[in-house]
């Protein structure tokens, strides 16, 4: 077999064999093809795609590149985002489903872009530790029922390699690309259920639902196959999902939606996707699940475990009853509505990409973050406000100038201009 058959064999849109698929996937990982080849296959595929059975292929080529984990805790579930701005739905919903008997064990990666990242978000809890060896990840998944560890350098490192190339030349926007990258680590974390939540929208890979649905449907089909009990939602991600954006701003109001302090589309989302992992792990029909769910953040149950996971993974337990004991911004700045307006849309990613600026994201893959950026959101879509009323409030410790962030805020922001004023008192 050689790169170059293959190469004009997906440009001519003829089916690759399984053995030629791992052959590619094998011989890149182990250095005997260089990235300008992988890069010209990846963009072939980027154009002309791959079949089902292709991207099967490739799925489980990349996954048996590294170990595979099998951990000893009984059934677990395993949940995975494609990502978005504000999505915090990890901390409520692990721990849900955890206090109704169903073990939840995450892998998960850092930030990049506008998007946050799961790690960095625990991180910001003082002390938390997310480097555990399997033997304490096993410890705490079976005295809690859920852990979050990071991204291990032996688990699928085909696609580590394969994704650093797709940034750089321009192949990440290929939905069989993204089934392969996303299905082969989620198949080597190897947990027995798996909720999918395929985002759409302006601050999601897939900009729109048409093609959300088509990754998530390739992306159960993939999950099924492997004989996994799999169920991929699709969710919008065309505002920011909740109020918060950033590391210790997001934690915040995960705890606050365990301490049932707030409802909306936030807790309406994290409670579908735990009634989902329940109804995966056969605790009842999807109505019985979601009431399970709701009754686990009503009675503490669910806030509970998250507390004591926290304490075992290094953290500090107490910001789960004090969410001011995470770490506070050093300087902060309202941004407040010029005019009398109704808000019609919130642009995610222009709202991602001004936390990032503030300094709660990465540009590069080694740039610091800082654990009290981002925005707290004063509005939602539908939302009808008056001139001077707080749209926003910015938060930061790195950056004391908010000029630059402040205009894209306001840009993020789609409104019409109506009456609304305020009788006089
Ligand atoms: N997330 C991944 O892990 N891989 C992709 O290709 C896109 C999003």
């Amino acid at each position: 077999m050689n790169a170059i058959d293959i190469i004009n064999k997906t440009k001519k849109s003829i089916q690759l064999t399984d053995d030629e698929i791992r052959w590619l996937v094998d011989s890149y990982t182990d250095g005997e093809i260089p990235d300008y080849q992988m890069s010209a296959w990846l963009m072939a595929v980027r154009l002309n795609g791959l079949t089902e059975q292709e991207t099967l292929s490739l799925t489980y080529a990349m996954r048996d590149s590294g170990d595979i984990m099998r951990l000893n805790v009984g059934l677990t579930a395993d949940k995975h985002s494609t990502g978005g701005v504000g999505d915090k739905t990890s901390f409520i919903i692990g721990p849900i489903a955890a206090s109704c008997g169903v073990c939840v064990a995450k892998m998960s990666g850092r930030g990049l872009g506008h998007t946050g990242g799961t790690i960095d978000k625990l991180e910001s809890i003082n002390g938390f530790r997310t480097q555990l060896s399997v033997e304490e990840f096993e410890d705490i998944l079976r005295k809690t029922g859920f852990a979050i560890i990071s991204q291990s350098e032996d688990l699928c490192p085909a696609d580590k390699k394969m994704y650093d190339l797709r940034n750089a030349t321009g192949t990440v926007d290929s939905i069989p690309l993204i089934a392969a990258s996303i299905m082969s680590k989620k198949l080597a974390v190897n947990a027995d259920c798996l909720v999918l939540d395929v985002k759409y929208g302006s601050g999601a890979f897939m900009k729109t639902k048409k093609d959300a649905e088509k990754l998530a449907a390739l992306m159960e089909k993939i999950g099924k196959g492997a004989e996994k009990r799999c169920k991929a939602e699709v969710t919008d991600m065309d505002s920011p999902l909740g109020m918060n954006i950033g590391n210790a701003l997001e934690i915040a109001e995960a705890i606050e939606v365990l301490q049932g302090k707030c409802k909306g589309r936030l807790y309406d989302t994290s409670i579908e996707l735990a009634a989902d992992i329940l109804e995966l792990a056969g605790k009842g029909d999807n109505q019985q699940c979601r009431k399970l769910a709701e009754e686990s953040v009503a009675s503490g149950k669910a806030l509970d475990v998250l507390r004591r996971t926290i304490m075992l993974q290094g953290g500090d337990p107490a910001v789960c009853d004090d969410v001011s004991l995470l770490p506070q911004a050093r300087c902060s700045y309202e941004v407040r509505a010029m005019q009398d307006m109704k808000i019609l849309r919130i642009d995610s990613e222009e709202i991602g990409m001004t936390s990032l600026l503030l300094g709660a994201g990465r540009l590069k893959k080694d740039d610091h973050v800082d654990a009290t950026a981002g925005i707290v959101m004063h509005i939602q879509p539908g939302d009808t406000v008056s001139t001077g009323d707080k749209l926003m409030t910015l938060y930061s410790t790195l950056c004391s100038d908010f000029s630059d962030a402040a205009v894209r805020a306001l840009n993020a922001i789609d409104f019409e201009s109506v009456n609304c004023h305020k009788p006089l008192t």
